[in-house]
């Protein structure tokens, strides 16, 4: 079993935390589709530190999330500690994970993010500074490295784990790397072997098939999910039923996709209020319907509504749409 200090996780299947998306509405939702552990998007330990109001509505928690954890971004001793303290005390979740992966230049230009990659004293000091003040486990989601030349994955693992981090999280792209490329899974392998805390890979995986290798090549305790769940909460049900049964679910039926987006929908709305909620689901439901027929005709409609009943009528008529066309395909 997977364990990250005293949180005991089901299973091994992770969501990755993702800005802009990982909000409580689509976490209890992947949650709900079978997920070990959720984790929230990446939170500004300055705007925790001073009370954003923006950022305290990040930290809200739905307790049948749990376990979840929380991350924080920062540069600074003072403020990262600070920050910690109050998810520690103030939030219920369960771990809180510290972002040493963004690679955009507004957070390294900071000092944080992957910028901490290129100095594992740093990595040392500043988890020892978080695992000092807080109860909660403390962990740390990080890139392989910053550049081609500065690949200190092994170092800065260990830090994490002298420093009394209770588990790593480690994306096998670097910094300079972004998104391109692929995943480079032996050093999650290399990590894995020298290290006693567990480590998550991350990375590439976009199929059951994908996380039952990622775990048999590299020994990693758990997958991180990103990209692949995006719209698709049905990759972690399908890839908790393989790992567990070595069986294959079938795919959603778009009326399947359709009610399960329009239940996100309901949750962001009830999160943030209808406008900001619609249009920030244009983006989800563009996932939704990734690999749907007909969805390039309807892609245009979603971006142009803004109320409830406008998205969810555009989905339903394009489920009702699909399902006719496959009615006359078997009956033809
Ligand atoms: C839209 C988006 C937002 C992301 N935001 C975060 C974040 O807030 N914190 C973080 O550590 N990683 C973030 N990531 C990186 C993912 O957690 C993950 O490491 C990356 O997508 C690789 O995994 P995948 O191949 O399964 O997508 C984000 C990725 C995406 C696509």
């Amino acid at each position: 079993m997977l364990k990250i200090g005293d949180i005991e996780i089901k299973n091994q299947v992770v969501l990755a935390p993702m800005a802009g998306v990982c909000n409580s509405a689509f976490r209890l939702t992947v949650k709900e589709f079978g997920a070990g552990l959720v984790c929230a998007e990446m939170v500004s330990d300055k705007g925790i530190v001073l009370k954003n109001e923006k950022t305290m509505n990040m930290l809200y928690i739905d307790e049948r999330e749990k376990p979840l954890s929380l991350q924080i971004f920062g540069g600074e001793k003072k403020t990262l500690v600070e920050a910690a303290q109050f998810v520690d005390k103030n939030t219920n979740a369960d771990i809180i994970d510290i972002n040493m992966g963004c690679p955009v230049p507004k957070i390294t230009k900071c000092d944080a993010g992957a910028k901490w990659l290129l100095d594992p004293d740093k990595i040392y000091e500043m988890v020892a500074a978080v695992v000092e003040a807080v109860e909660k486990p403390v962990t740390v989601k990080m890139r392989m490295g910053w550049d081609d030349d500065h690949i200190f994955a092994v170092k800065n693992a260990q830090a994490v784990e002298r420093a009394g981090g209770k588990a790593v999280a480690l994306h096998g792209r670097t910094r300079v790397q972004m998104y391109e490329g692929k995943a480079n899974w032996d050093i999650i392998r290399e990590v894995k072997q020298s290290i006693n805390i567990p480590l998550i890979g991350n990375g590439d995986v976009q199929t059951p098939h994908d996380a039952k290798r990622m775990l048999e090549e590299t020994g990693c305790d758990g997958v991180m999910i990103g990209r692949a769940a995006l719209g698709n909460p049905w990759m972690i049900y399908r890839t908790v039923q393989y790992l567990e049964t070595g069986r294959l679910m079938v795919e959603p039926t778009v009326r399947e996709k359709m009610d399960v987006c329009i239940l996100h929908l309901d949750r962001l709305i009830a999160l943030k209020d209808e406008y900001i909620a619609v249009r920030e689901m244009r983006k989800h439901a563009a996932w939704y319907l990734k690999g749907v027929r007909g969805n390039a005709r309807v892609r245009n409609a979603i971006n142009e509504c803004n109320t409830r009943d406008e998205l969810v009528g555009v989905l339903n008529s394009l489920a009702v749409e699909v399902e006719e066309e496959e009615r006359h395909v078997i009956v033809g």
